[in-house]
């Protein structure tokens, strides 16, 4: 095979191989409006490791990339972090190319492996904490649980104090550079945000206990290297942690996020006087209109908000189908300490409100009130939204006046 594309030199030992998607703009129903990378890892020494694979499509820049530092049959060993496609769709590929002597994988991966390719290929487990040498190379295994699959583990290369992170600390974000501090700080911060938001946000209070047993273990990696997006080395390791531990504890702001969507413009004369009460209080207000935003940016804006405000007409007896479908994501991806109040516009029936409350409250959103308005809105209607907006005010300033603001 023709060499089109090569390795990436990172560490000591360790090349980057993995595989760069520039078109995609759905990763499963997050848009990936940067693209994104599936990262793979080649470690080399006496034995030659490559570490998880790529997506399916993508097997053959995997190959080429390895291939411009040794030949596939060189290689002696596949470590095997997360069993998700994106990672593990081309496992079965290599395996068959390479003919390595081991795969390893955590206890979890094992079985995710064999029950989602539903193949039958021997598959060593690694304990938690265990340690194997590989030729001169130890690699030290961790599982991390549930983060954000029951199989997902680090793998630690001591040698190279290199830790192979997998889906943590990672984003979407295809770049011409590989690591962190190459890129646009802006556009790394925000990256990294939407895809906690999306993608670890529900196990936020794991990722905490993770960060404090990667301090207790003493783990202070040089380089982080994750299977998505570029990798974090040097000083910018520190800005990771610090982000994931701010992001993890979801503490309430003063940030305000009014999301809406209209059928004839009633429920957006509605937003927009709720934002514009919030603004001339001087909140930071973020609205969303759903004709333009997509779910994964909602999440995205309301994981580090203190007040979310919901407005849905009613059509056909029902929520708008666009809420519908925002509402159903970001109630799976738990974000936590919210207020929030409902509005919306109806013609005769006006169920929308009562359904945007009782699914507020089902995700643990302190609810702190609601406007209606048949048609319209009157100014009576107009007026009851800059009372709603008063009402949330005075909450999240009581709520947050004994912690940081936004
Ligand atoms: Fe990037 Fe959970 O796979």
């Amino acid at each position: 095979m023709n060499q089109t594309v090569r390795a990436v030199k990172i560490s000591d030992h360790v090349y980057w191989v993995g595989a760069m998607d520039w078109s995609i703009r759905d990763f499963h129903g997050y848009d990936t409006s940067r693209g994104t990378t599936y990262n793979a890892y080649l470690v080399t020494g006496k034995k030659n490791i490559l570490i998880d694979t790529v997506k399916r499509d993508y097997v053959d820049e995997l190959i080429s990339r390895v291939q411009s530092v040794v030949p596939l049959e060189d290689i002696d060993y596949i470590i095997s972090n997360h069993a998700e496609p994106d990672h593990s769709g081309a496992l079965d590929i290599m395996i068959e190319k390479i003919k390595p002597e081991k795969i390893f994988a955590s206890k979890m991966g094992v079985k995710a492996l064999k029950e989602h390719f539903l193949w039958n290929v021997d598959v060593t487990p690694v304990e938690d904490g265990s340690e194997i040498i590989l030729g001169d190379l130890t690699f030290r295994f961790y599982e991390t649980r549930m983060l954000h699959w029951p199989d997902s583990m680090f793998s630690f290369l001591v040698e190279d104090n290199l830790l192979f992170s997998q889906d943590a600390f990672g984003m979407h974000l295809a770049s011409s550079e590989r690591f962190i501090d190459q890129c646009d700080s802006s556009v790394v911060k925000y990256e990294a945000a939407k895809y906690f938001a999306n993608i670890l946000l529900p196990y936020a209070p794991l990722i905490s206990k993770l960060l404090e047993k990667m301090q207790k273990l003493g783990l202070d990696p040089s380089i982080v290297a994750p299977d998505h997006g570029p990798i974090w080395r040097g000083d910018s390791i520190a800005d990771a942690v610090s982000m994931y531990t701010e992001w993890t504890q979801q503490k309430m702001t003063r940030k305000v996020v009014v999301i809406y969507d209209t059928m004839w413009g009633a429920t957006k004369k509605m937003a927009q006087s709720l934002a514009d009460t919030f603004a001339e209080k001087g909140l930071y207000v973020k609205v969303l209109p759903l004709k333009g935003v997509h779910r994964s940016n909602v999440i995205t804006e309301i994981f580090d908000a203190g007040a979310v405000l919901i407005g849905s007409p009613t059509l056909n007896n029902n929520l708008f189908p666009t809420l519908a479908d925002v509402l159903t994501y970001c109630k799976g991806l738990k974000p936590r300490n919210l207020i929030g109040a409902a509005f919306g516009s109806y013609g005769w029936s006006g169920e929308a409100v009562p359904q945007l409350k009782k699914i507020m409250e089902d995700m643990g959103i302190e609810f702190v009130g609601s406007c209606k308005a048949k048609y319209g809105p009157s100014e009576n209607d107009i007026q009851c939204c800059r009372d709603l907006a008063d009402d949330v005010y005075r909450v999240l300033i009581e709520k947050t006046s004994t912690s940081e603001s936004h």
